[in-house]
């Protein structure tokens, strides 16, 4: 379904958009792969490792609307991936947060319908869900966007729709890196914020299968949630430093202890299929009569029973010490 389009990625630089763009450079032939991003030494680098010529670099911010729509002209599929993302930088500058997060989302829908875009996706997190943070409260502002964006196109513009999903492995300042470096620093027993820690647990490259699995599934106005496993803190520090001896620290400002991906008051609008959940639509669309039990694949789900979560803490999937470093090759 890639071949022959134009993709434009916001935040392309990012680990999400550079294993997107490996992704659809090795399996697809897109007309124009736009990757849309501030910083131009990130977008140097890039080009030295991606120079198809279906790849375009753009320097701009989702804060400015007209570059944004001067990016998306003649694209067909977009995915939003850039934001602000660390919660201890939200939490200190929170305005910040709130004009790339929120005002950037806008910005990618009000450029994705003036310019005709097909379809696009937003790629949110689960501490969108129950956000006890500014960074996951952006982030649910900005799914409320997307999702409420289909009702604002009259049935002809673009379809959006959400992908939330848990900690990247090895993403960006994320825990592994950390505790790699410190291992072999020898800066050892590793720091944890509360032993009883838990995380969803996801390979970049399983976050892009998904995402581009969801192009081909989404009608527009779903949250796509992977079902994905779950790893304990002290399970990552015996699998990094080999021992469970750790530095408790305490809980950073705005770190909850397991993290929510369907949270319990949404179940009545929760359908569970074989390898996802999806969160249909508080809000009808008038003008979009669709069953979301069947996705747009003939995928069929069902109804979860009132109350349920999709948890953390209570996922019946946790990865093993072993399993966690046998997906670490993977990274
Ligand atoms: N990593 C995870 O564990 C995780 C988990 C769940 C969901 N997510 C979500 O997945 C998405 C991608 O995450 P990631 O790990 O790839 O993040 P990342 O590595 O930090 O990359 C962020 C990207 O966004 C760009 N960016 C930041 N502010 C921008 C702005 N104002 N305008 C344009 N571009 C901007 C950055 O480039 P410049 O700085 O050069 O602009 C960079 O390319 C995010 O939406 C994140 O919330 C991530």
């Amino acid at each position: 379904m890639f071949n022959g389009k134009s993709i434009l990625i916001t935040g392309g630089t990012g680990s999400f958009g550079r294993k997107y763009t490996e992704t659809i450079l090795s399996r697809y032939k897109p007309a124009r792969l736009v990757i849309y991003s501030r910083d131009e030494l990130k977008q140097y680098e890039m080009g030295q490792q991606f120079n198809d010529p279906a790849m375009r670099y753009f320097i701009g911010d989702v804060r400015d609307v007209e570059r944004l729509k001067r990016a998306m002209q003649g694209v067909d599929y977009v995915i939003h991936a850039a934001a602000l993302k660390h919660v201890p930088v939200a939490e200190y500058n929170p305005n910040e947060c709130i004009k790339t997060n929120i005002g950037g989302a806008q910005n990618v829908i009000d450029a994705a319908i003036a310019m005709d875009v097909q379809k696009v996706i937003a790629l949110s997190t689960d501490k969108a869900a129950n956000p006890i943070n500014l960074y996951g409260a952006t982030k649910l502002a900005s799914d409320k966007l997307f999702v409420a964006a289909n009702n604002t196109t009259g049935g002809r513009g673009p379809i959006f729709s959400v992908v939330r999903y848990g900690n990247v492995v090895g993403s960006r300042g994320s825990v592994v890196p950390l505790f790699k470096r410190l291992v072999a620093e020898g800066k050892t027993p590793l720091p944890v914020t509360h032993e009883g820690m838990t995380r969803f647990w996801i390979t970049l490259q399983s976050g892009v299968d998904f995402v581009l699995k969801n192009f081909e599934r989404m009608y527009g106005g779903e949250i796509f949630v992977p079902r994905i496993p779950s790893v304990r803190i002290l399970d990552l520090v015996e699998a990094y430093s080999g021992t469970r001896e750790a530095d408790v620290v305490g809980i950073r400002p705005g770190e909850k202890l397991h993290e929510i991906m369907c949270p319990s008051d949404d179940s009545h609008l929760t359908l569970e299929f074989d390898d996802h959940f999806v969160l249909r639509p508080s809000i009808r669309f008038y003008h979009r009569d669709h069953d979301y039990a069947v996705n747009a694949l003939g995928e069929v789900g069902r109804s979860v029973e009132a109350g349920f979560s999709y948890h953390s803490g209570s996922n019946p999937h946790f990865l093993t010490v072993r399993e966690i470093l046998a997906l670490d090759k993977h990274v």
